[in-house]
């Protein structure tokens, strides 16, 4: 659990002809309007009692669910399983899926049978379960201008998602970071809007497919609407950092940055939206009537849902019951209320009650939530709502890794070539490998991998270190020797040191000092002291500053967090494929040029927004 301070299967043809054409993704027509399910949810909807209403805008955390009775005695329509909300049974791919035939199974218990939604945050692959195959987070994707990899990429995750039974993620984030000490940074795809518009519609094609009631396809969920990666430095409640801060521009400014996303996303059918904790203008988005129903329902024509972020409610007002009479009243469909399910629930009865929401709007609320569900065949009543064990066979599957690992040759951008260092002979007499992520899953992986906050080291089974991928790569006669600080390296070839951050998610990275870290200076130092051709290889969620890195290497390859496939990054270095990633964020030469966008006084980045050398 998160602490509250933060706060039936398609033939194998089909998958088959999937993959076969990237032309036939793209050429995709659009998904058929929610609101043709009308008819059918709005008579579903006349043999609802309030109770049963409101159960269907609840989403409590599975962790949280002490009973599971209570599925039914509140007729709960959602659940979600936050960052780190595990199987009490552990974490495994049978665990998960068994968890999550349990609790939809309790809903068979209910007068009116209505199936659960399970929302997970497959942000980049279905990152919470071990084995998954896990993929550059967006920052990385951004970098490859590929939508059609994009819809790939989010293809084969909603097909490992569908494994474990679990029907929606929450993504992709379609968030536009216009400032690179943001924590969330890797999230988005890019700090350039039209970038971000290009891939968010992809995206949700991936996740969605073509027709949501394919039992291939996952209800996507575009976040954080609107301008989470807007805020201005130090205006969070703690009064540091970005994250869940205030976003201090005009209308106009919020449109041209921080929409273009959600247009893209909505016209491609994304079925739910969620709200960002952060403010606008000092007012909770999450309680916006304006951002929520005026610009996003009726300007916009979105016929989804609005879910809640994990706790966000709360930070509307200091009053728990207030501030669920706000959100709802502004546009909120859906609350994720981890812990706080029962008392969301008494509140909201009450507000109706006392007639300070309205039951035309508990109404609305619960029409957009079963256009999805009747949208996703949920209800068909000839359909099992049980997992299909059956996709587990693909589950973390050579196919899927070959599709990872294109992305992550695709999303490399290089950034120096010194003497055409790059690339690397496969027949090198010896390559020396340094650096502390040179051998770390985890910190190749990042944040919002397995746990939360990511973790270093072993982090899930099935992956590929790039000193696992150099040893690979290289001809029998190649000796490739390791160590973490750099040292030892007199005699080789060449030297690799691969260096970088460490995992964080949301809040926790947001930092004020983007320099890296000294061991890491260090590392490649101590490399080149054997007077030998340096290539580094940057793990980061960020541009970050290179400092005297930049001048001693001889090569440089930003790699963003690319997930499990680090033979993505040797396809790159030695050759096999040439590198194209762009950068889709600009990079700066100090920290007194962060959040500085062209036209800005002083604007003059080391790299610039589309930067990218190949061979
Ligand atoms: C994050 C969301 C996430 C949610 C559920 C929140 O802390 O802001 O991006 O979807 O948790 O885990």
């Amino acid at each position: 659990m998160k602490p509250f301070r933060y706060v039936a299967v398609l033939g194998l043809a089909a998958v088959g002809a999937y993959f076969a054409s990237q032309q036939m993704i793209s050429a995709a027509p659009p998904a058929k309007p929610l609101s043709s399910f009308d008819p059918q949810a709005k008579a579903l909807l006349a043999q609802m009692t309030l109770d049963e209403k409101i159960g269907q805008m609840t989403q409590p955390d599975q962790e949280s669910i002490k009973d599971l009775s209570d599925i039914e005695r509140y007729f709960v329509g959602s659940i979600l399983s936050g960052g780190s909300s595990d199987p009490k049974e552990g974490n495994s791919l049978q665990a998960w899926t068994d968890l999550y035939d349990r609790l939809q199974q309790h809903t068979t218990l209910t007068r009116l049978k209505i199936p659960i939604l399970y929302g997970i945050d497959a942000v980049h692959g279905h990152n919470n379960i071990l084995g998954a195959v896990i993929f550059p987070h967006n920052i990385g994707l951004g970098c490859t201008r590929n939508p059609a990899l994009v819809e790939k990429v989010e293809r084969v995750t909603a097909e490992e998602v569908r494994a474990t039974g679990i029907q929606w993620a929450f993504a992709p984030c379609v968030t536009v970071p216009q400032d690179i000490r943001w924590g969330r940074t890797y999230e988005g795809f890019s700090e350039d809007p039209a970038v971000v518009k290009e891939l968010a519609g992809p995206a949700v094609r991936g996740f969605q497919g073509t027709d949501l009631a394919s039992p291939l396809s996952v209800l996507a969920c575009a976040k954080h609407y609107i301008g989470d990666g807007g805020t201005s430095f130090g205006s969070t409640r703690r009064g540091q950092g970005l994250d869940q801060g205030d976003t201090r521009v005009d209308e106009a400014t919020l449109r041209r940055i921080h929409l273009q996303g959600y247009i893209s996303a909505v016209r491609e059918g994304a079925a739910s939206i969620m709200p960002s904790y952060s403010s606008w203008n000092g007012v909770k988005v999450s309680g916006d009537k304006h951002l929520l129903t005026e610009i996003l329902k009726q300007e916009l024509g979105f016929q989804g849902f609005l879910i809640s972020d994990y706790n966000a409610i709360d930070q509307i007002n200091p009053n728990y019951k207030t501030a669920i009479g706000i959100s709802i009243n502004a546009g909120m469909d859906m609350a994720m209320v981890p812990a706080r399910y029962k008392e969301y629930i008494a509140d909201l009865k009450q507000l109706v009650e006392e007639g300070v929401v309205p039951m035309a709007r508990i109404d609305d609320a619960v029409v957009r939530i079963l256009r999805v569900k009747f949208a996703m065949g949920m209800l068909d009543t000839k359909r099992s709502q049980l997992a299909d064990r059956t996709l587990q066979k693909s589950f973390g599957s050579p196919e899927h890794r070959a599709v990872a690992r294109q992305a992550v040759r695709e999303s490399l951008v290089l950034l120096k070539n010194q003497n055409k260092v790059l690339p690397l002979k496969k027949t090198a007499a010896r390559i020396h490998v340094g650096g502390k992520s040179a051998d770390d899953l985890g910190n190749q992986c990042g944040g919002w991998t397995i746990d939360w906050q990511g973790k270093s080291g072993e982090v899930t089974p099935g992956g590929t270190t790039v000193l696992a991928a150099i040893k690979k790569a290289v001809s029998g006669k190649t000796e490739v020797t390791f160590s973490k600080d750099g040292t030892g390296a007199a005699g080789a070839t060449l030297g690799v040191v691969v260096i970088g951050e460490k995992p964080y998610a949301e809040g926790n990275g947001d930092r004020a000092d983007l320099k890296v870290a000294q061991e890491d200076v260090d590392a490649v130092a101590n490399m080149k002291s054997a007077g030998i051709p340096v290539v580094v290889i940057l793990f980061s969620g960020r541009p970050m500053i290179l400092g005297t890195v930049l001048d001693q290497a001889d090569a440089v390859v930003a790699a963003w967090l690319p997930g499990t496939e680090g033979a993505g990054i040797t396809d790159v270095l030695f050759g096999d494929f040439k590198p194209k990633g762009k950068l889709s964020y600009a990079w700066p030469r100090s920290m007194e040029q962060v959040a500085k966008h062209p036209g800005d006084k002083d604007y003059a980045p080391l790299f610039p927004l589309g930067y990218g050398l190949t061979f």
